[in-house]
């Protein structure tokens, strides 16, 4: 069959090359040219996605900007980004932008599907009007389901395959061509009665990830006035094998779902009289945690009896999590924002990520980088850096992801 994915990034790209390696002709519709001119040269620029692989694709994927290219296909899913707007609130422009160009092209019998996050409610009230005003009934005409990405990028045990994918049709024969259209590429469909059921369901699994992180977040914060090894503390509760599921303490949360998806069930909340204090509350402990490392950086540097202001800081890995480059909502970025304004000389090493437009640097060599610091902090620890080595080449170094511990160094402080 042929079908388009509206939206090829981190979600969108692995998912058409999955249907693509299943036999199908995959219309990948991106608005970037960038990411669209990457894919004519043949060069991936998601890291789970290699050269190789997009090669071996190529044939079946066919890039394009031009929403007409969707008019033969029998199914479309939407991948478009989903963030939060300067004042907190869903952004659903990237939506209905998408939304409005596939309903003018819609076919009749044409199944379409959203996979990006959002609050319950979305699929039925912003895109079920949108196609229907092009397209007749839903159900009869044209079909309608959600069915939320679980992709989790820079995770190599499990794959698009192996995930259980959830679908949940407008009718129910929204919901039997979603499921055939998944069974493709995944080996468990699991259905549900509804989109806004599937929906939440994928706000649920984000947020629940959001309240443990933001739980042992706060557990470091008492460990370090307790003066108690957090690492350990979490190892030994994690010996449990049941009734426990161990989350790791770190510099904070970052990413576009984790830090954006409860302001999106906050904002469905409200229109319905109703707080999810809980859920918010986690948002504000874990948007707290790069300032208790800011203030533990403080700290290890007055020991040594420096300031932060004119110390030279280097900060090592800038995304927000191991293996990717993805720096969206990343606590590296607020660190280092924190830092400044306190006026450290800060530099960064990450091997994925190049460039960080908005502070004005560059990623440095990090032996010469190691060479001229007073601190270094580990913020984010991806595979293939030498953190033992990193440390045992400064006076200082402070660890937020725990990668140091059994070391033999003491120069080196931990979360
Ligand atoms: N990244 C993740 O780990 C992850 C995991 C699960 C779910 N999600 C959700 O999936 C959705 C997409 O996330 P992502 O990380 O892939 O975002 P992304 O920014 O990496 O990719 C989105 C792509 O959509 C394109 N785009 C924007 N507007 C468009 C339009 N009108 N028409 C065509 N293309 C358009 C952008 O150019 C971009 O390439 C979001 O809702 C996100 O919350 C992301």
């Amino acid at each position: 069959m042929k079908l388009g994915i509206v939206g090829l990034g981190y979600v969108g790209l692995p998912l058409a090359l999955a249907f693509a390696e299943a036999g199908n002709d995959v219309v990948g519709l991106d608005t970037d040219p960038a990411k669209l001119a990457d894919l004519a040269a043949g060069r991936s620029y998601i890291e789970d996605v290699d050269d190789a692989s997009l090669a071996a694709l190529a044939p079946r994927l066919h890039p394009s900007a031009d929403y007409t290219d969707l008019e033969d296909c029998a199914a479309v899913i939407l991948c478009v980004p989903t963030p939060l707007s300067n004042s907190r609130e869903p952004d659903l422009s990237y939506l209905r932008e998408a939304s409005a160009q596939v309903a003018a092209h819609l076919q009749p019998g044409q199944l379409v599907v959203l996979e990006s996050t959002s609050y319950p409610g979305t699929t039925r009230e912003e895109l079920l009007p949108a196609l229907a005003a092009y397209g007749g009934a839903v159900g009869v005409d044209f079909f309608l389901a959600f069915s939320p990405e679980r992709i989790d990028p820079g995770r190599s045990d499990h794959s698009i395959r192996t995930t259980p994918k959830l679908v949940g049709g407008i009718t129910p024969a929204c919901t039997d061509r979603a499921r055939a259209l998944y069974e493709q590429i995944c080996d468990t469909v699991e259905v549900v009665s509804s989109p806004e059921t599937a929906e939440l369901a994928k706000l649920l699994e984000n947020i629940f990830r959001s309240v443990n992180i933001a739980l042992v977040n706060e557990i470091s914060q008492l460990c370090d006035r307790l003066g108690i090894d957090v690492w350990e503390v979490v190892d030994a509760a994690a010996t449990k094998p049941f009734g426990f599921m161990r989350f790791d303490p770190g510099p904070g949360m970052g990413g576009h779902c984790l830090p954006v998806d409860p302001f999106y069930l906050a904002f469905k909340a409200r229109e319905h009289d109703f707080y999810p204090e809980f859920v918010e509350l986690a948002g504000k402990v874990n948007q707290a945690q790069p300032e208790f490392c800011v203030r533990r950086i403080e700290r290890a540097l007055n020991g040594a009896r420096k300031p932060v202001n004119g110390s030279k800081i280097l900060i090592l890995g800038a995304s927000y999590k191991p293996g990717i480059g993805d720096t969206r909502e990343s606590p590296a970025l607020r660190i280092m924002a924190l830092l400044s304004e306190l006026g450290a000389e800060l530099s960064y090493h990450d091997p994925f990520v190049p460039e960080l437009a908005a502070l004005g640097l560059r990623s440095v060599d990090l032996d010469t980088a190691l060479a001229d610091t007073d601190l270094l902090a580990i913020v984010t620890a991806h595979p293939g850096v030498d953190h033992a080595a990193a440390v045992h080449a400064v006076p200082l170094a402070i660890d937020f992801r725990g990668v140091t511990r059994g070391l033999d160094a003491d120069n080196v402080e931990r979360l």
